[in-house]
């Protein structure tokens, strides 16, 4: 039985349907990432999973049970750790931690206990005693990470928890993840990295625009879109003068433009490259960058939407 279930679920603001129509499951012990840009709608969604929105339709079932606001069975195997920070700052990480034990009934020895339990995992257990004032943003979201641990959920939501983190605070962030994957627990976590999404993620969701554009694990994704190697030529004037002779060129299997921008699908980028420039140059073009990409998450986004993930 999966761990989550979510079927045919919308929201919907005013005229704006800014998540439509998403199904997806999440398998006991499994990481799922729901990967999209600026507002695709993956907070949203989540909003709808914890049931702090309401939604227009569809239905959430977790652990096989109908899940809704008022299910106080379901709501408690949901750990969630919201994309903006929400804990005290003047407190320490400790006493953040202990305060929300507190909330969720614990005693106070077994809150003290389980505060200390949760600080090993997010790795904080050196700083438990300083005020999260003091932290780096890093620390903080770590913090924020180990609130959601405090009631030992079976589904773990993780909203973007390395977005505003030094390099080093994310790798711990990401390892902490790992961590607690390799414990048994199951993991929806949102990004718009996708080399975070490669490194944790047993399957992949991507969302753009509210929809659920494709999913699957990495390889099934990048086999939905072919295994070419993608050549992404930036020009300084439109594009459309030279394609026909770059669609009539060895081993390129299709060549699209997009202002100044050209796309070309090949199986040996390397190979291809040279009589590509020669071609671009011959036809007295101004090159302004070329860029090459193997297939990759990336390229599946840029493949199913037309644009990169981060512009
Ligand atoms: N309360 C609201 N009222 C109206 N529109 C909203 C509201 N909340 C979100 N939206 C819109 O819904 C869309 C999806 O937003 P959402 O926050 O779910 O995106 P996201 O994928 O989480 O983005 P980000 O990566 O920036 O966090 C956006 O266009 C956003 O402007
Ligand atoms: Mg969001």
């Amino acid at each position: 039985m999966p761990v989550l279930e979510v079927r045919g679920v919308s929201k919907r603001y005013g005229k704006n349907l800014v998540v439509d129509d998403v199904s997806f499951i999440i398998e006991e012990g499994e990481t799922y990432g729901l990967l999209g840009p600026n507002g695709a709608g993956k907070s949203t969604t989540i909003g709808m999973i914890i049931g702090i929105l309401q939604r227009d339709a569809g239905t959430i079932r977790i652990d096989g049970a109908e899940h809704s606001v008022t299910n106080s069975r379901t709501k408690a195997l949901i750990g969630f750790a919201p994309q903006e920070i929400a804990v005290y700052k003047d407190l320490s990480a400790r006493d953040n931690l202990r305060f929300f034990a507190r909330l969720y009934g614990l005693s106070g020895a077994r809150a003290r206990a389980k505060a200390d339990e949760v600080l090993e995992m997010v790795g904080l257990s050196d700083h438990a005693g300083e005020a999260v004032s003091t932290f780096s943003g890093g620390m903080a979201r770590r913090v924020n990470i180990g609130l959601s641990l405090l009631n030992d959920p079976k589904l773990l939501i993780l909203d973007e928890p390395t977005v505003g983190v030094d390099p080093q605070s994310r790798n711990s962030i990401l390892e902490s993840v790992q961590a607690l994957t390799r414990g048994g627990l199951s993991v929806l976590y949102t990004t718009h990295y996708m080399e975070e999404a490669e490194r944790l993620c047993d399957r992949v969701g991507i969302i753009e625009s509210g929809r659920l554009r494709a999913e699957g694990t990495q390889r099934e994704l990048v086999a939905q879109v072919g295994e070419d190697d993608t050549v992404l030529v930036t020009l300084g004037g439109p594009a459309d003068k030279a394609l026909d002779r770059l669609r009539a060129l060895d081993r390129v299997s299709e060549v699209s433009a997009d202002g100044t921008r050209i796309r070309l699908l090949t199986e040996d980028a390397r190979g291809v490259l040279p009589s590509v420039l020669r071609t671009l140059t011959e036809e007295d073009m101004d090159i302004r960058s070329v860029e090459v990409q193997e297939p990759d998450l990336e390229a599946v986004f840029l493949r199913l939407t037309g644009k990169g993930l981060r512009e």
